[in-house]
């Protein structure tokens, strides 16, 4: 499918690993100049190269830390326009809530919930005046089913998903969509490390872990990230245009509920 992309400018946030890498992967194949970002400046050139070599595609490589206003107008400052926006952040530790001091509370919600924001307010009217805008925020399944010590990483994913829910229908008139990316279990990094610190609680071994949470969700498997990345291709693509405000779930049927 021609996703109708090609020439497009895409910001990809936090993309040297994992769901932020996968997304920038799908958006470079699709025809799309992307700029990838990270902390760590040889893993984010690595990954700029390897994007390239696979996809042929125009990857600038920008490190920075995104959570930092600084950091937010150097990667938006490489790019004369941007097209599409995918936000995306490390997230919070697992910590048990009554651990959460005043320090670790604003962190949480400067990563997940006002730096989104923030880029937001940065590109979207750039946007609206050229009449096409794509923005992909990733938070998680988290939204929607809770997990016990990842509260502070729930919270600040659900007031960016309402704050923002009105500013996609603000904005949806000049072909700017909003839309939220809710992960499941994907094998990442962040997954495995997870899987490691609930491990050594337990006395059990990561791969003990893993196996015993692959089994709880009706796929039998985790996720993919290249599923992640081609389901956020797809928001931003042409064809997306009429999707917007909506938080969609790529979990495995994990989520219980039907609606
Ligand atoms: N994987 C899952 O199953 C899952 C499920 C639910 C939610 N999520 C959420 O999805 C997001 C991505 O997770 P992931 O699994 O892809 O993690 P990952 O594989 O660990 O990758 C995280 C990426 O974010 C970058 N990063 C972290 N903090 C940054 C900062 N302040 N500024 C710029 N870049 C930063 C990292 O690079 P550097 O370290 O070099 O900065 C890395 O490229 C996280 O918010 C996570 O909580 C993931």
């Amino acid at each position: 499918m021609d996703l109708g992309l090609n020439g497009r400018v895409a910001v990809v946030c936090a993309s040297s690993h994992g769901l932020g890498r996968a997304c920038a992967t799908e958006l470079a194949r699709a025809g799309c100049t992307v700029v990838v970002n990270g902390r760590n400046d040889e893993a984010l050139r690595q990954t700029a190269e390897e994007i390239r070599r696979e996809t042929g595609g125009q990857v600038i490589p920008v490190a920075a830390d995104i959570s930092t206003s600084e950091g937010q107008d150097r990667l938006l400052g490489t790019v004369q326009e941007v097209d599409i926006l995918v936000n995306n952040n490390g997230g919070p530790p697992f910590r048990d809530f009554r651990q959460i001091d005043d320090d670790a509370l604003l962190a949480g919600v400067v990563m997940n919930m006002a730096t989104p924001i923030h880029l937001v307010q940065k590109v979207v009217d750039g946007m609206m005046s050229r009449q096409f805008g794509r923005i992909v925020n990733i938070t998680s399944a988290s939204v929607k089913m809770p997990l016990p010590g990842l509260d502070l990483s729930s919270g600040a994913r659900v007031g960016l998903t309402g704050f923002l829910a009105g500013v996609a229908r603000s904005v949806a008139h000049a072909n700017v969509t909003i839309n939220f990316l809710l992960p499941g279990s994907f094998d990442t990094r962040r997954l495995r490390s997870g899987q490691e610190v609930i491990a050594a609680n337990l006395g059990l071994t990561r791969e003990a872990v893993a196996e015993r949470d692959r089994q709880a969700i009706p796929a039998r498997r985790f996720g993919d990230p290249a599923e992640f990345g081609a389901a956020c291709a797809f928001l931003c693509s042409a064809q997306a245009g009429f999707i917007t405000g909506q938080s969609i779930l790529l979990d495995g049927g994990a989520f219980p509920g039907i609606l």
